[in-house]
């Protein structure tokens, strides 16, 4: 594996590949989440390139940018361990320089996530699209866990038309049931066994639905009874353009959570 740390060596070292290349953009402290996506480029690419990049603007002022877990080293060896061919860790002045061009993001960017977050997305739409430049690659992988930042990822390939495959992967979880997140190590005792109310209100609705209850009113209902003592930020129920619907559509529907514990956000979903 060789680690990379200017656009520029990045930029010459993609010139001279013709096969395909698979890229998994992280904001590093890795886990089963971010290796099941480097796993499924690894098997569906000749190269595999990682990034690991805390992208400074998509945390808004007062957002835990400072205190965002790194582990650089581990995440080293946790790449070297999968097979990646190419790990890309840029400093900020490396990815930033003075005059930037500001990517907006649309309507969509500021429902659910970018409402609690405003600009929140314009910095991830920013950042991916400079690292879709630097890298170039065939395949893009991205998590559902993040199902509106991979909705927005889809959009704004589609419109700008990058010739990128966006592949949507499965949430990876603890046998418990809690979505892995990089942020589930700002939780204490407790709140780790009151997450683990976020997913059972998941499969909760998703046991509703299997009995062909579709009426997103009964389902958010039972969603916030077995979350009760948790402090909820929004239970939303959209398609997969992210419209908010009134009947669960099979196939086609999102139901997202986000509950907080502290100053942590814990974001969870389930695609039906
Ligand atoms: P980060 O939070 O590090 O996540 C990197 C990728 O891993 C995202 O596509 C995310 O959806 C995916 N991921 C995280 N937890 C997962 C889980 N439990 N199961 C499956 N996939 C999971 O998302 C970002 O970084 C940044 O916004 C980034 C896209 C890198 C831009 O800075």
């Amino acid at each position: 594996m060789i680690i990379i740390k200017t656009v520029e060596q990045l930029q010459e070292i993609r010139k001279n590949i013709n096969g395909t290349v698979g890229f998994v953009p992280t904001m590093g402290a890795l886990h089963n989440g971010h290796i099941s996506l480097i796993k499924k480029a690894r098997e569906e690419n000749e190269i595999v390139v990682v990034s690991i990049f805390v992208n400074p603007t998509q945390f808004l002022p007062g957002e835990d940018l400072d205190a965002y877990p790194r582990r650089t080293e581990a995440d080293k060896k946790i790449c070297e361990m999968c097979k990646v061919d190419y790990l890309f860790m840029p400093e900020i002045s490396t990815m930033y320089r003075e005059e930037e061009v500001l990517i907006k993001a649309p309507n969509k960017s500021f429902i659910l996530e970018g409402k609690s977050r405003p600009g929140h997305f314009d910095g991830v739409l920013q950042v991916v699209l400079k690292l879709f430049g630097i890298v170039q690659p065939t395949n893009a992988y991205f998590g559902k866990k993040d199902a509106q930042q991979l909705s927005l990822i889809q959009q704004m390939v589609k419109n700008l038309f990058l010739p990128i495959n966006i592949i949507a992967c499965d949430i990876v979880r603890e046998s418990d049931g809690l979505a892995l997140s990089s942020r589930n190590v700002y939780l204490d005792e407790t709140q780790r066994k009151d997450a683990l109310l976020i997913s059972k209100s998941l499969y909760s609705a998703a046991s509703l639905i299997a009995k062909n209850v579709f009426d997103v009113n009964v389902i958010k209902d039972r969603i916030y009874e077995v979350m009760e003592k948790l402090d909820v930020e929004y239970v939303a129920i959209v398609d997969r353009e992210f419209n908010e619907i009134k009947t669960i559509q099979r196939g086609n529907s999102i139901i997202l959570v986000v509950a907080r514990f502290g100053n942590t956000r814990l974001l969870d979903n389930i695609w039906l």
